[in-house]
């Protein structure tokens, strides 16, 4: 059988998920993201082409790096108005059965103990097909509006992000036995209170005591997505990561950070198996290899400079704006992503000035764009994926959700004609359409399985 791959929707609560400017395309729907209907009909777009989950990006703060103010991002409509995350996620799991949402909630600026009740109450609702995508967050203005000083180091961040999931780990797995709703109403008993569990979690941190407020959910634990690159990011994933999102504009790069990822997860005791890699593409369809080419052309017209040069400067923590267009980006160590900016610094196959790595982040937030007839990308994802050494893709758009309609209606059949890609969904959770039938849970070598309630109750 040929490898099989997964695939993710990448969107996020704003009038233009992922490409600056585009909002202004004529396919684009993106301005009724404040409509159910919207989110409802992206939903079932993405389940009729057997997508794994949606996933859901977000920040907490304006991008403001650039000329030191909001204004441009603002005015550009860079991730912004931004609208919460989760709040859609139930009108889409009602008008689904399959699909799964992967929704980006920030360590650093959440609390654990109403993570987990926000997550599991979801969890319940969707019937097992949350997933979290595990955030340290890096804009400083996110810092500003929720109570710190100063954006914290990657050190720190990391850091105060591997205890939150300690906590949530005690909570998911270990404050509630399997039996503990008993629904006795001969006795009067809902719950066995001796089967309810305080945690005391008291690090350096976080004090909490429990128990868990929500029964167990489904998957008890959703499935844990992450996309930290720096070293301390990978290593961060290494150690709790189910999947991994990644950006890369070379098959060199994305063969060198999945073998990265895969020695890492070894070193954790874990299984390379057990993370999945989704590298992050944006496809450009044309019923011609030249038709999809002026394709490109045309929507590169609709990208606004200005709006990706405050995207870019806020992502790099570098304000771009007195710099020579000319110049080529070179490498150096950022307390923003490290990933974003090492997409043009380090690639090992082009040196990439300003201009040109502007133009290229304005198409799918810096996604590496696979142009061409849908047997083309087809191809293209089924050597990406073999070569590259990695489990699927996260798809990105150019307008809203025209570029999931492309895709679903053209790509997809192609990619199932390759027999690399599902006709059907494999299971009824997420965890299970991604790893297959029967994986409910986190496996029992994953570090949220460590905390017995023995240890927690001491
Ligand atoms: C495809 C992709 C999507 C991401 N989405 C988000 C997001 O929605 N919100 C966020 O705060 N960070 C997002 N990130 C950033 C990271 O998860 C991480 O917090 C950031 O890269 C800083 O860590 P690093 O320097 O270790 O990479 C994303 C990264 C990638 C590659």
């Amino acid at each position: 059988m040929k490898k099989q791959i997964c695939l993710n929707g990448f969107i996020q609560n704003f009038p233009s998920p992922h490409s600056t400017g585009l909002w202004k395309h004529e396919k684009s729907k993106g301005h009724e993201h404040n409509r159910l209907s919207y989110w409802v009909e992206t939903a079932q777009l993405l389940e009729k082409g057997k997508f794994d989950a949606m996933f859901i990006a977000d920040v907490l703060g304006t991008y403001s790096v650039y000329k030191n103010s909001y204004h441009p991002a603002v005015e550009k409509a860079v991730q912004f108005p931004a609208h919460d995350p989760l709040l859609s996620i139930s009108a889409m799991a009602l008008t689904t059965k399959n699909l799964g949402f992967a929704v980006t909630i920030s360590t650093t600026y959440s609390h654990p103990y109403t993570l987990a009740r926000q997550l599991s109450t979801l969890d319940h609702l969707t019937e097992g097909r949350i997933g979290w995508n595990i955030v340290t967050s890096y804009l400083e203005s996110e810092a500003a509006n929720l109570g710190l000083s100063g954006r914290p180091t990657h050190e720190a961040r990391y850091g105060r992000a591997d205890e939150f999931l300690e906590v949530v780990y005690k909570l998911w797995e270990h404050s509630w036995d399997d039996n503990a709703i008993l629904f006795d109403k001969d006795n009067d008993r809902f719950v066995d209170a001796t089967k309810v569990h305080e945690i005391k979690h008291r690090g350096k941190y976080y004090s909490v005591t429990g128990p868990h407020l929500v029964e167990p959910s489904p998957q008890r634990t959703p499935v844990l997505f992450q996309a930290g690159s720096s070293p301390r990011g990978r290593k961060f994933a290494a150690k709790h990561a189910e999947a991994v999102f990644t950006k890369h504009t070379s098959l060199a790069s994305l063969r060198a950070y999945a073998k990265d990822i895969h020695r890492l997860t070894r070193a954790h005791g874990r299984n390379p198996n057990d993370i999945k890699i989704f590298p992050l593409i944006l496809p450009i369809i044309g019923s011609t290899e030249e038709e999809a080419h002026r394709n490109y052309e045309e929507l590169k017209k609709y990208v606004s400079y200005e709006g990706t040069l405050s995207l870019l400067s806020g992502h790099t923590g570098i304000d771009y704006s007195t710099f020579d267009p000319d110049v080529y980006i070179t490498e150096m160590e950022t307390e923003a992503m490290q990933g974003n900016l090492d997409l043009y610094a380090k690639d090992p196959t082009k040196k990439w000035t300003l201009r040109e790595a502007i133009l290229n982040h304005g198409l799918g937030n810096g996604a590496v764009k696979f142009i061409g007839t849908p047997e083309q990308i087809a191809e293209k994802m089924e050597l990406w994926a073999t070569e590259g050494d990695v489990d699927g893709f996260n798809i990105a758009q150019v307008y809203s959700p025209g570029t999931f309609y492309e895709f679903v209606n053209h790509v997809v059949p192609e990619l199932q004609k390759r027999g690399i890609y599902r006709t059907e969904y494999e299971g009824a959770t997420l965890r299970e359409n991604l790893f297959g039938k029967g994986r409910v849970h986190l496996p029992i070598n994953h570090p949220g399985k460590q905390f017995s309630i023995l240890q927690t109750n001491k």
